[in-house]
């Protein structure tokens, strides 16, 4: 039986997270834990769209993002909720019995983990890379098209005769994206894709993603903890702290309007030329995913938090009829 859901049905739609819960088991002193690392996230992602999830380190966005890919393994699980994928008619789905979307992988949605050496085989040049790709998905493989693709992504052919540890980390991300895109997907996941990099090679890869976005018209998820980054390139945003996403909405709307105390924090520590002001770090340090407070995940750094705050885990709600969402007690 087919590991993968797959219902025919009209829609354009193009993917839809649905309480999505996905936790690790570890072991802890003989005693097996959750680490509730995707704790309840529903998103819509619009057709055609740029997504950046934004949040601090360990809140999650990893975890996520592997999932949405249907990449968990033996100590990740999706405990509860769904993911759904709208391709035209075809829909795939990812639920706590269906963990994996290895038949629509690099056709359909292609992921490029963090840390960009993990996905590429460090025993393979590059040429070898994209023909066992191009076979594997009985594309023939044709070098004058791959070099024309290299070209896309800025990078000379030559690097087709290279192992990826001869090349350099913005070489090394620019294949990794080229290898993500060779086969046109309609969705592409990026984990921190440029966080290892220089300023300008950073500025330069993001240009890069955004102009194949804008051109192959697909679907884009962006991950990064560097808020400053998603202005300019992401239409829509969500922010993400303690496993849940606690903001969501167009880009504008959140810069201009943002709703959630974390989100306003996140965005007072983006420096702005001129600005002398001492930047205040986010009081306190993220929530254990183990053992997360009942209520609010932020409660406990919030400084507007309240007795409800403490008791109640506020769901995300619409806060202008059309596309601004929050998950905040006191606002909404
Ligand atoms: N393989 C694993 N086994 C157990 N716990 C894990 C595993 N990988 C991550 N975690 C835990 O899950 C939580 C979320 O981790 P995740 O890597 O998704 O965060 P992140 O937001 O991507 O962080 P960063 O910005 O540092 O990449 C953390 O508490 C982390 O310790
Ligand atoms: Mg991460």
């Amino acid at each position: 039986m087919s590991e993968l859901t797959r219902v025919e049905r009209k829609t354009s739609v193009q993917i839809v997270v649905d309480n999505l819960k996905a936790y690790y088991f570890v072991e802890q002193d003989g005693v097996t834990k959750e680490v509730k690392a995707v704790d309840g996230v529903s998103l819509k992602v619009e057709e055609n769209s740029f997504l950046a999830i934004v949040g601090e380190s360990g809140c999650g966005k990893t975890t996520l993002a592997k999932v949405l890919y249907g990449a968990v393994n033996s100590n990740l699980l999706i405990v509860e909720g769904k993911v759904c994928y709208l391709f035209g008619e075809a829909r795939y789905e990812l639920s706590p019995t269906v963990n994996t979307l290895r038949e629509v992988w690099w056709e359909k949605v292609a992921y490029i983990p963090q840390g960009s050496l993990s996905a590429l085989n460090p025993v393979r040049k590059l040429k070898d890379i994209f023909l066992d790709l191009a076979t594997s998905h009985g594309v023939p493989f044709e070098e004058g098209k791959v070099k024309a693709h290299l070209e896309m992504v800025q990078l000379p052919s030559h690097v087709l005769r290279m192992y990826p540890f001869e090349l350099s980390g913005g070489m090394r991300q620019r294949s990794t994206i080229a290898l993500a895109t060779f086969l046109s997907p309609r969705v592409i996941i990026a984990d921190e894709p440029t966080s290892a990099l220089d300023v300008v090679t950073q500025r330069n890869i993001l240009r890069l993603l955004k102009d194949i976005q804008m051109k192959a018209k697909s679907t884009f998820i962006f991950i990064t903890h560097d808020i400053s980054l998603v202005p300019g390139l992401a239409d829509f945003m969500a922010i993400m702290y303690g496993g849940c996403i606690v903001e969501y909405g167009p880009t504008k709307e959140v810069f201009s309007q943002p709703l959630h105390p974390y989100t306003k924090f996140l965005l007072s520590t983006i420096p702005t030329i001129g600005d002398k002001t001492e930047k205040q770090p986010i009081p306190g340090s993220p929530i254990s995913l183990i053992d997360p407070p009942p209520g609010c995940r932020f409660c406990p750094r919030c400084p507007y938090s309240k007795k409800v705050c403490k008791e109640h885990k506020p769901d995300l709600v619409n806060v202008d009829g059309q596309k601004h969402w929050v998950a905040c007690c006191l606002c909404g």
